[in-house]
């Protein structure tokens, strides 16, 4: 299979600022608490689900991963950027970090207890979605979760506004219009936090964090 064009440039983008990025945005995540505020409630519904693995999917330097890991789910981090994966080994050597893509995962199908998604669907191409979204389905099992978290679009009828993102290519999604594809994918909708535009004093963007689950009585194909 032949690497989308949008990859390649996304994986370069982020090697480029990468020690940038691990120096400031984990600080941020940890100190405001609507940054992270789902993640605690997906690690306990996670554990309350019998637990299990977890991806955190377009991990950064690894943060999330590793917050998780310290709430008692046994994480760990996929990026395609080579120094972002770099940074989180160093940052975190406890823990496992893979160099790989979203689609495909290197799970198999229906082993994860969860996927978390923080910020990078933004960088999915508009036309990709549903196909990121059916490659989280295959992987989790029957009661695993999903949590995406993405800026915010209020327009249902496009799927995906580019902005100006400062590393690379970037889409803000509307979350109605996100939780109808992953419904449409066999993840519905169980939960959603929308953070006020007001609160992203760089932008003026609402936040999204929208929290699916396989459902439980579903058998893998
Ligand atoms: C905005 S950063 C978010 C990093 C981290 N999740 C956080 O919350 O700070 C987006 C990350 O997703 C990664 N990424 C984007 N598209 C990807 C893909 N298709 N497969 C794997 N990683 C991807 C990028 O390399 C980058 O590290």
């Amino acid at each position: 299979m032949t690497e989308p064009d949008s990859l390649a440039t996304t994986r370069a983008a982020y090697d480029a600022v990468a020690a940038d990025y691990a120096r400031d945005v984990p600080e941020r995540y940890h100190s405001s608490p609507l940054a992270h505020a789902m993640i605690p409630v997906f690690a306990e519904l996670v554990r309350a689900g019998g637990g299990g693995p977890v991806a955190d999917v377009g991990c950064g330097p690894g943060h999330v991963t590793a917050h998780l890991s310290s709430l008692g789910v046994p994480a760990y981090g996929v990026d395609v950027s080579p120094e972002m994966i770099a940074l989180a080994r160093s940052a975190h050597p406890g823990l496992r970090f893979d160099v790989g893509t979203m689609t495909p995962l290197t799970a198999d199908d229906a082993t994860l207890a969860g996927v978390v998604a923080n910020y990078s669907i933004i960088h999915t191409p508009p036309e990709r979605p549903p196909e990121t979204f059916a490659e989280f389905h295959r992987v989790l099992r029957p009661g695993g979760h999903l949590l995406l978290g993405f800026q915010a679009d209020d327009d249902p009828t496009r799927l995906g506004a580019p902005f100006d993102h400062s590393v690379t290519a970037a889409h803000r999604y509307s979350p109605d219009r996100i939780a109808e594809l992953l419904l449409d994918t066999g993840l519905p909708e169980v939960a959603r936090l929308i953070i006020a535009p007001g609160e992203d004093t760089k932008r003026g963007f609402p936040q999204a964090y929208l929290l699916a689950r396989r459902p439980v009585g579903e058998q893998p194909a």
